[in-house]
């Protein structure tokens, strides 16, 4: 699999408090302050919790505390070589889908001057690659990542791991219950993870959770398109908004929230964004309109289309599908990427004057063959009673993801129906590992040696 590329947000400074924050539709969402010693409340009344389910690991404080707006951006969890190569957050969570956010940053928190590389995996599948040097804006100022996936096993898996000697950093995380329906769920199944690889509101400034009080129901914050508009976009573009109320907002399953609409960008020719990507992978987007300009008030006096990478999506007419200042959004998945750049044109037809409120962008990133569930069980038993050391990462799966090195000392394969991964040999002879070896061992059918 390709590695997947960093998609950032760096952190701006804001103020807008718009609209209280009302109940949101899913209950479970968990804030964890990485690195925290105590609860602390952030200016959105966000409680974070005290660094907690972690497998190991430090803490530490960022070199400019200063620089960083919320108590929770300042502090942050490392994983020296000592606490092993890999090393997780594992929370309870029920059977459902989430929407995971992660805030990575690296201030010289150590005063090595050295960015470090690492993978992180969200149940046993890769889904960010972070490699030294960071750019240097990201490595001062952090960035928010995040992606929606499912946990069916009672627990989430957030791991880390190492490349080379270097201790993977976290400084927060947060995962909120969302509608399993939501994003195409019921076309594309659950076997997805999706990876925000750019989620824009035009028009606007960076908005949603941490950055203002904007409610959204999943925790999604949305960047300003500014950056992805080509030259020529940039020179014809005009931003337009509106305060009234635009209907078919806040619904199931995905629950875009209204101030999405509210804004757009408008300019007379075609307006086009280019969005990076990572080569080889499968791309979901989501387009979002609303006619808001109240001078347009009949079918056929704006209509353009939508074309991804010169590919025709469709055809829209906004007024004509759902009328004015009502919510119009559709998807379209983009199928084994040959380039790293995704080109989202909007050619007008009539009216010469497209108009367009958000993109979103996911990389459909397929859910990795995991450790079978009874093999687990059996090497959990058995860390227990060898009481194997923190040094040897024996932490999340014991085989999965398949890019990472297994447990040390342990070697897997795809069983038979290339259905799971099963432990075939583990060999702790130099560990001077003593014990008894559990019972549960006998679960582990596919062991040759031990
Ligand atoms: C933080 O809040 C959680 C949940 O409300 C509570 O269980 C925990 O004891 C608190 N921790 C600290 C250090 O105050
Ligand atoms: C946070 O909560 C307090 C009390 O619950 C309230 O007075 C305050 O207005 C809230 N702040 C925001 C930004 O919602
Ligand atoms: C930008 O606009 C100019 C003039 O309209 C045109 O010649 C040029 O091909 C455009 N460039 C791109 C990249 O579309
Ligand atoms: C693009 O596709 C739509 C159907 O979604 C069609 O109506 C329209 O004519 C197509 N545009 C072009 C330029 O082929
Ligand atoms: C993706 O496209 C490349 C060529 O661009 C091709 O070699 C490869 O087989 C394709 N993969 C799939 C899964 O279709
Ligand atoms: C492999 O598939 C067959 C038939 O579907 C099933 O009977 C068998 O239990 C499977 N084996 C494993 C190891 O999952």
């Amino acid at each position: 699999m390709p590695l997947l590329l960093l998609l950032f947000f760096l952190l701006r400074f804001f103020t807008s408090f718009q609209s209280a924050l009302s109940a949101a539709p899913f209950d479970i969402a968990y804030h964890i302050d990485c690195g925290g010693p105590t609860n602390v409340t952030d200016p959105f009344n966000t409680t974070w919790l005290a660094d907690r389910y972690y497998t190991g690991g430090s803490t530490s404080v960022v070199s400019e505390p200063l620089h960083f707006r919320h108590p929770q951006e300042k502090t942050l969890r490392y994983f020296p070589l000592s606490s092993g190569k890999k090393n997780c957050y594992i929370l309870p969570l029920p059977s459902g889908r989430y929407y995971f956010r992660t805030f990575t940053v690296y201030d010289n928190y150590d005063g090595k001057s050295h960015s470090p590389s690492f993978d992180a995996s969200l149940e046993g599948t890769l889904v960010f690659s972070w490699r030294s040097p960071w750019p240097e804006s990201l490595a001062r100022d952090g960035a928010y990542s995040d992606l929606f996936a499912f946990v069916k096993d009672g627990e989430a898996d957030v791991c880390f791991y190492s490349i080379a000697t270097d201790p993977p950093v976290i400084g927060s995380l947060e995962i909120r219950q969302v509608d399993p329906l939501s994003y195409s769920a019921a076309d594309l199944g659950d076997r997805f993870i999706l990876v925000n690889y750019g989620r824009l509101s035009c028009g606007s400034d960076q908005w949603g959770p941490g950055f203002t009080n904007d409610v959204d129901y999943f925790g999604r914050s949305w960047q300003s398109d500014e950056e992805l508009r080509t030259p020529n976009t940039s020179k014809i573009v005009r931003v337009v908004s509106t305060r009234e109320s635009i209907s078919g907002v806040n619904q199931a399953p995905n629950y875009f929230p209204m101030k999405l609409y509210q804004m757009a960008v408008t300019g007379n020719g075609v307006l086009e964004y280019e969005i990076q990507v990572d080569a080889k992978m499968d791309y979901l987007l989501w387009f979002h309109f609303a006619e808001i300009d109240s001078t347009v008030n009949k079918k056929g006096q704006r209509v353009f289309d939508v074309l991804v990478n010169e590919k025709n999506a469709s055809r829209v007419d906004i007024f004509a599908q759902v009328g004015s200042f009502a919510a119009y959004s559709f998807s379209y998945t983009v199928h084994n990427l040959s380039s790293t750049t995704l080109s989202v044109k909007l050619v007008p037809v009539a009216g010469g004057a497209p108009i367009i409120c958000g993109i979103e962008n996911y990389a459909l990133v397929p859910n990795d063959i995991a450790t079978m569930p009874e093999q687990v069980t059996a090497m959990k038993a058995l860390k227990d009673s060898l009481r194997v050391p923190d040094r040897m990462g024996w932490n999340g799966d014991p085989c999965a993801p398949t890019n990472w090195d297994a447990w040390e000392g342990v070697t897997c394969r795809p069983d038979i129906n290339d259905t799971g991964l099963v432990i075939s040999q583990i060999d702790l002879g130099s560990q001077g590992l003593k014990g008894f070896i559990s019972d549960q061992i006998s679960l582990l059918t596919n062991l040759v040696s031990l």
